[in-house]
């Protein structure tokens, strides 16, 4: 196939509600998410023809993430040796979504190039289940971004449900301060917190009293990470608080942060809170939901 010069966004996301509902056998967690699609805020991946059958990866802002960790060049390993279709690339990675910070970049960039091979592989292309499975395979918050559109995500966050949500008409802050929290860590934090609670004792349980979460309705804005993460970065809960006060209908952090979003229903409120905690330094994208 000839392969033409192509500039792919590759978007963040925010997870509006985040419950950890246990720890499972094999030391994953099992979820329940609620992953948004934040389209105004996103990385670009320039795929041009390269040699043989080859990846080389620039990231010229980034010249750490050059390497064959990275997901990008993790992805296209797994889907050649997965099809046989592993063309020869040079991909240029332009970061804008901080890095670290419960957004999904690395996630969603492994994405994008896994769609952008599966849409070029022709007669190797792969059908979404199994597409979908081999992204798994690289990182739970993968498959979220082979989609294009808001999702629930249980297991370890890798099935998804449409989830029929908009938030048109708000306008969306996201503050990123400049900490970064281990996902590995977070998690094992909030094991501590809740006394390691098993899964199915949580499953089958949860009205007897253990310390595992209670149901809650599914469209709060919640996030189990906070308690742990806000415990050890006190800021966070102020840049939380600073959020709502400043008028945002929903604040909370994502993933497993630092990065916390405020949804605001008056745009200008919005701008005095960016205002606000930029000149505390923190770096802030608003945009408004479409
Ligand atoms: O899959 P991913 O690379 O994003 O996960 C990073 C780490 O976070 C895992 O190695 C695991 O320790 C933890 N994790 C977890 N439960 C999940 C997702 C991630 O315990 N559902």
């Amino acid at each position: 196939m000839t392969i033409t010069e192509t500039i792919l966004a590759s978007p963040a996301k925010i997870n509006l509600h985040l419950r950890i509902l246990g720890l499972r056998a094999d030391g994953y967690h099992e979820l329940h998410t609620l992953f948004y699609p934040v389209t105004g805020l996103y990385d670009t991946i320039k795929i041009e023809p390269g040699h043989d059958e080859n990846m080389f990866m620039r990231c010229p802002k980034n010249p750490d993430l050059e390497s064959t960790s990275n997901l990008i060049y993790k992805a296209w390993k797994a889907f050649g040796t997965a099809t046989g279709f592993m063309p020869g690339l040079f991909v240029t990675l332009d970061k804008r979504i901080p890095m670290g910070g419960g957004l999904g970049g690395g996630s969603s960039n492994g994405a994008t190039m896994l769609r952008w091979l599966n849409e070029n592989a022709g007669d190797k292309a792969l059908p979404l289940n199994e597409l979908v499975a081999l992204a798994a395979g690289l990182g739970a918050d993968i498959p979220f971004f082979l989609m294009d559109a808001p999702a629930w995500a249980g297991g370890i966050g890798e099935m998804l449900t449409p989830a029929d949500i908009t938030l048109s008409g708000m306008t969306l802050l996201v503050a990123c301060p400049d900490i970064h929290v281990d996902t590995p860590w977070a998690f094992k934090a909030w094991d501590q917190a809740n006394d390691f609670p098993n899964l199915q004792e949580s499953l089958t349980t949860p009205e007897l009293g253990t310390k595992n979460p209670a149901p809650v309705s599914p469209l709060a804005i919640v996030n189990d990470f906070e308690s742990v993460v806000f415990s050890k970065h006190p800021i966070l809960r102020k840049i939380k608080e600073m959020l709502i006060q400043n008028g945002a209908s929903g604040a909370a952090m994502s993933g497993s942060g630092a990065s916390l979003f405020g949804l605001f229903r008056n745009k200008d409120a919005a701008t005095t809170a960016a205002q606000a905690l930029e000149k505390d330094g923190i770096e802030i994208f608003t945009m408004d939901c479409i």
